[in-house]
């Protein structure tokens, strides 16, 4: 399939788009909503936040959380989705992976079935300098459901920078697999920035390869991708 490229270079304007698109999806009836978290997340939530869409009857299922930082941590995606958009816009139900699980596997598999009981109208997605998407890291098999990861220096470096150290960074997330995000009807990817020129023209003109789980959005049939980044 063809993906839809939307660039724009100005980022207020994309970010009012990546809203308008949130709200056509809400005036079509969607009411489950996969959602991410990460620096690019961050100015959408907010324009949400601003917003006066209504999501009080919704469900959202979030792509991942670290294993072993405590809901409370300032840095876990709990937290990090509470502060950022469930504390001004409820939704009926909402979802993150419990990374403090005293077993984590299990907790992967509860995810996982949570997921198939539901249908994602819309997943939100990020991406990795490295072309991960959730925390499925190059290599990670296509077919693959929600599991717990190790994550990669390269993407624990990218992610210091939200901790006072890289030691702090922890090792291993539970994430949503590649197979359970490519079920959602409709995927919005946004890409901001130069760090992820790499990762966005591997999607547009590169191979499908599990060494670039991003590319794996060339097989579905419904997604936007919305940069700020000129592609040649
Ligand atoms: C993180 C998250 C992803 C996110 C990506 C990019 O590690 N697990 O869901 O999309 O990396 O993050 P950022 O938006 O901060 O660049």
């Amino acid at each position: 399939m063809t993906i839809n490229l939307e660039v724009w270079e100005d980022k207020a304007a994309l970010y009012n788009r990546a809203v308008e698109i949130i709200a056509n999806q809400l005036k079509n009836g969607a009411t489950t909503f996969g959602l991410a978290t990460g620096g690019t997340m961050e100015p959408l939530y907010e324009k949400l936040r601003n917003s006066s869409l209504d999501f009080s009857h919704c469900t959202s299922v979030n792509l991942d959380e670290y294993v072993g930082l405590s809901k409370t941590h300032p840095e876990s995606y709990y937290t990090f989705m509470q502060q950022h958009l469930f504390d001004a816009k409820p939704f009926k139900a909402t979802n993150v992976p419990n990374g403090e699980a005293e077993d984590v596997h299990a907790e992967a598999i509860r995810y996982e079935n949570l997921l198939k009981s539901l249908t994602l109208d819309m997943q939100l997605l990020g991406v990795g300098v490295n072309g991960h998407i959730g925390f499925n890291e190059p290599g990670t098999s296509f077919e693959s459901e929600t599991a717990v990861v190790k994550l990669t220096d390269s993407t624990r470096s990218a992610n210091a920078r939200f901790f006072d150290s890289i030691d702090e960074v922890p090792e291993e997330a539970i994430t949503m697999g590649i197979s359970s995000i490519m079920r959602a009807k409709f995927i919005l990817l946004i890409a901001v920035g130069e760090t992820k020129r790499a990762a966005i023209e591997a999607l547009l003109n590169g191979d499908v390869t599990e060494e670039i789980p991003v590319t794996k959005l060339r097989d579905h049939p419904n997604v936007i991708v919305l940069t700020d980044l000129k592609m040649n």
